[in-house]
């Protein structure tokens, strides 16, 4: 069910020079249940920006009615959300979208977590929900140099955790790839979210095992009303699929990236 309501700020801080962690709190937390969901925030009450700004839940945390987002402040938008503190209330829709299928993978099996940038959030609640399932994780995640590597602990408290830095300022020097083609890793399915070129990288080159992929473009409504966010599917090219109502989240192969 989604759920449009003014949530409490509890906390927000810095985790990079321009990433933030901002947590919430409000009765829209009950409906929130599969990870890679996402939410849809009106970030001012003003008349501009117009559009709400979709950003994934990074962790859900039921007892205290509370969820985190982590986000990069970059436009218009995600700069005025970074100015929020404790105490305000931000007006937000969700929870919307179909997340990673828990079901796709046994209790004994492993799966490998792929982000990138500030596509590794969503893959947090992710993790810990495969973790309380009994499944093994391995978590690759890239960055573009050590600066702006965040939440290493924890995800390496979760599991393996290997980190990608293109410049080679901290940990395996390159991409994701870099360290998937070193280390052959042995697993069952594997989930990803993070940029385009990144997703379509796995998508080419590892076809051996299931792959889901969380795609994060743009989106006017989201919740399926004015497709702003449609993407062709892969099997019928005049075909479409709604990123935030069918996805965003979809199998390897489902759509065209
Ligand atoms: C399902 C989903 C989950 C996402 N999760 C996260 C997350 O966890 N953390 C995070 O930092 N970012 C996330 N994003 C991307 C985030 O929504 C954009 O970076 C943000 O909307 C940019 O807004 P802005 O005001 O900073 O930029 P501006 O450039 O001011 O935005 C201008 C316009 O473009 C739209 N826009 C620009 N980039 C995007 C984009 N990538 N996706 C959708 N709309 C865009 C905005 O909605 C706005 O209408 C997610 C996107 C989607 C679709
Ligand atoms: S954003 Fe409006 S249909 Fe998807």
């Amino acid at each position: 069910m989604i759920k449009h309501e003014m949530m409490q700020v509890v906390s927000q801080r810095p985790l990079t020079h321009n990433v933030y962690e901002l947590t919430l709190q409000g009765e829209l937390v009950r409906f929130m249940n599969e990870p890679g969901q996402f939410v849809h925030i009106r970030v001012n009450n003003d008349y501009l920006p117009l559009l709400r700004r979709p950003i994934s839940i990074a962790e859900i945390d039921q007892t205290h009615e509370q969820f985190t987002m982590i986000y990069r402040a970059e436009g218009a938008g995600t700069s005025l959300l970074a100015e929020k503190q404790a105490g305000q209330s931000i007006d937000v829709l969700g929870p919307l979208g179909h997340g990673f299928p828990l079901d796709a993978i046994e209790s004994d099996q492993t799966a490998l977590l792929v982000g990138g940038g500030i596509g590794v959030p969503p893959l947090y609640e992710l993790s810990k929900r495969l973790r309380e399932k009994g499944v093994q994780v391995i978590h690759v995640l890239g960055f573009q140099s050590k600066a702006d590597v965040f939440y290493e602990r924890e995800f390496l408290a979760l599991g393996e955790t290997y980190i990608a830095t293109v410049d080679g300022s901290y940990g395996t020097k390159g991409f994701v790839t870099t360290v998937i083609d070193e280390q052959q890793f042995s697993y069952d399915i594997m989930f990803s979210c993070g940029p385009t070129p990144m997703l379509k990288a796995l998508e080419n080159n590892y076809t051996n095992k299931p792959l889901y992929i969380s795609l994060e473009e743009r989106m006017g409504c989201g919740i399926g009303a004015c497709f702003a966010c449609v993407c062709k599917q892969r099997e019928d090219s005049t075909a479409y699929k709604k990123i935030c109502s069918d996805g965003p989240v979809f199998q390897a192969g489902e759509v065209l990236l």
